[in-house]
């Protein structure tokens, strides 16, 4: 996450370590991109709690996570890794990786040239960058009902959305632009069962949209959004599968 976050997100590792296990548990295919890990220097931009961080620590690499959230750094430290509260425009180290991975944390960074740019500059030549995002209409009906609900308190939701969402056409002109060569990248429709409430993934992922509300104003408001979004997104037993969209690529550097 960057400096560039709207103001308004404070993330809670204990929340997200209760609720949001379905982010690293489905985190699996695009850390089956990195490939072989027994070795590999690996700098993880974005680790939050580090669930995932710890999977490519046992894999036998040598990792360095950061993240721009203090509670998840400190969390990443409880699990014993190595992590540093960094702003992710802003990446310096001793040494040069061989591989940046990132999963569901540069969406968050508004500023992807800049982003690329310090994964460039801190990669060996040959280096990969290997990821995956939210990508071009992720979360559509989420923000359909955000928008709509917003609009009663003059809030432009857009205007106020913390996330970017790419297409792959719009991220591979990005990445090539910085310097990479890319591999793949594609956009994948992926319902995600959210195993919590809507009203909990509301809490985790989109604060910054209810942030300018009273406390008592913004449970109506978080209301809301929820009874537009039930019949869309809610079963017939109370389970809720938001409609996720993520981008997933693998680029590199030339040698
Ligand atoms: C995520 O961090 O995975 C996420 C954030 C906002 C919307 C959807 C997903």
């Amino acid at each position: 996450m960057s400096a560039e976050e709207k103001p308004g997100h404070n993330w809670n590792a204990a929340a997200y370590a209760a609720q949001c296990g379905f982010v690293a548990d489905l985190g699996a295919p695009v850390l089956d991109l990195l490939g072989p890990l027994a070795g590999l220097d690996i700098l993880d931009l974005g680790c939050g709690d580090g669930a995932l961080t710890r999977k490519i620590v046992d894999g036998g690499a040598r990792v360095i996570g950061i993240d721009a959230a203090p509670d998840m750094i400190a969390a990443s430290l409880r699990r014993g890794l190595t992590a540093r509260l960094m702003d992710a425009e802003d990446l310096a180290f001793e040494r040069p990786f061989d591989a940046v991975f990132s999963n569901a944390a540069l969406h968050w960074m508004t500023r992807p040239d800049r982003v690329i740019a310090a994964v460039a500059r801190n990669l060996k030549r040959g280096g990969r960058f290997v990821g995956e995002m939210g990508g071009f209409g992720n979360v559509a009906a989420v923000r359909v009902a955000l928008n709509i609900v917003l609009a009663d308190y003059g809030i432009d939701g857009n205007e106020i959305s913390p996330w970017y969402f790419p297409t792959a056409a719009d991220y591979k002109a990005r990445l090539e632009r910085g310097g990479f060569i890319v591999d793949q990248i594609a956009l994948i429709g992926r319902p995600t069962p959210i195993g919590t409430s809507l009203a909990a993934w509301l809490d985790n992922f989109a604060q910054v949209f209810f942030h300018a509300l009273s406390p008592r104003v913004r449970v109506a408001a978080q209301d809301r959004v929820i009874d537009l979004l039930a019949p869309l997104l809610r079963d017939e037993t109370g389970a809720w599968t938001v409609d996720y969209v993520r981008l997933r690529f693998a680029a590199h550097l030339p040698e």
